[in-house]
């Protein structure tokens, strides 16, 4: 069977459709074997900045050339893609993509992170003066900055909210890509470091809508989104407590079971995300989740690595896949080494038939 195309009308802002009369979940995708194979390459959290780790842009660099050389139809990156909120880092950014001929809608999909929008304490000084300076930011005008610097990357996609960018949706070979948000506003009570992660109501009333449409019934619907879904109050702190109880009040996705509704609700099969700087597979209400945020730092594998959403012959399975080259670290250039012994170059995780 060939999979029907969304239909993108010509005008970008319009009114999710919340008249129609669809059935209230819907249907699986129905993708044939004999559906042509594609790859999704999903990156997070590269932190490029021109004054701080200035070694993440020669990672970065590295991780694209080696993806590129290796198949990808489509490249995703959920967030934290400059490090400073500085419209200069949003230009090194785009020269860097531009380079890599990678600023086009059908080959990028970008989603803002934390520190896209907010910055970030980068010396331990900062760790000071940042709670004073995040309430003097324009969170409007920093997301519009974010808009406009990948404004490219936007081509082709259909904006669920009216005049509001999130959610997006794309098609994206056989998947339909929803682009989400999770950056609130600053608020004393609830996102005092600008960490913490949620969806406005505008985003929740556009997926409920899209739920009640067949606008992607026939496809494969995959999120992205710059949070991670771990309850980290839940999980064992090993060292610092105190430090472990403030990292998961100030870093934690609110309103998770709904958005779990939802994305049950609209079929989801996959969440990629970043923002916890690691690489990882996990399951949650039975949709497979990846974090790519330990692809140019951080992660305790200290390699380069990226995940990939295969899918072919009918199947789709998501794998981490490690690079043989080590992190770059500041002002060292490390050679390229093997790696080390009892590490695999990937972990699969198959998935099980559509
Ligand atoms: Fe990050």
């Amino acid at each position: 069977m060939s999979i029907p195309d969304i239909v993108v009308p010509a005008q970008r802002n319009l009114q999710p459709q919340a008249h129609f009369q669809a059935p209230r979940r819907i249907p699986p995708a129905s993708l044939s074997s004999s559906s042509p194979p594609f790859s999704i390459v999903h990156i997070s959290d590269p932190h490029l900045s021109r004054r701080y780790y200035r070694e993440h842009l020669k990672s970065f660099k590295l991780l694209l050339r080696s993806i590129l050389e290796r198949r990808c139809d489509h490249l995703i990156i959920t967030g934290d893609i400059v490090s400073t909120a500085d419209p200069d880092d949003y230009f090194l950014a785009r020269e860097i993509l531009s380079r890599f001929g990678l600023l086009d809608g059908k080959r990028l999909t970008v989603v803002p992170g934390n520190h896209d929008i907010f910055g970030g304490p980068h010396r331990a000084v900062d760790v000071l003066s940042f709670p004073r300076h995040i309430r003097s930011v324009d969170y409007h005008r920093n997301l519009a900055l974010f808009r406009e610097a990948f404004s490219e990357t936007f081509d082709g996609a259909l904006f669920l909210s009216g005049d509001n960018s999130y959610p997006f949706l794309k098609r994206i070979g056989p998947f339909s890509l929803l682009g989400l948000n999770s950056i609130p506003p600053w608020s004393l009570w609830s996102n005092i470091l600008g960490t913490n992660g949620s969806l406005d109501e505008h985003q929740f009333d556009s997926l409920r809508a899209l739920a009640g449409s067949p606008g992607i019934a026939g496809t494969i619907p995959i999120a992205a989104i710059h949070h991670h879904f771990h309850d980290m109050l839940d999980q064992d702190s090993c060292g610092n407590s105190l430090w472990h109880s403030i990292e998961a009040r100030t870093m934690k996705l609110r309103n998770r079971r709904r958005m779990f509704r939802l994305f049950g609700a609209l079929n989801i099969r996959f969440v990629l995300h970043g923002h916890i700087h690691r690489n990882e597979v996990y399951e949650r209400s039975g949709i497979t989740i990846a974090n790519g945020a330990g692809s140019v730092c951080d992660d305790p594998t200290r390699y380069l690595k990226y995940n990939r959403l295969t899918y072919a012959g009918g199947k789709c399975e998501i794998e981490t896949e490690m690079l043989p080259i080590p992190f770059q670290t500041a002002g060292v250039t490390l050679p390229l080494k093997r790696f080390p012994a009892g590490l695999s170059q990937s972990r699969l995780s198959p998935l099980p038939a559509l």
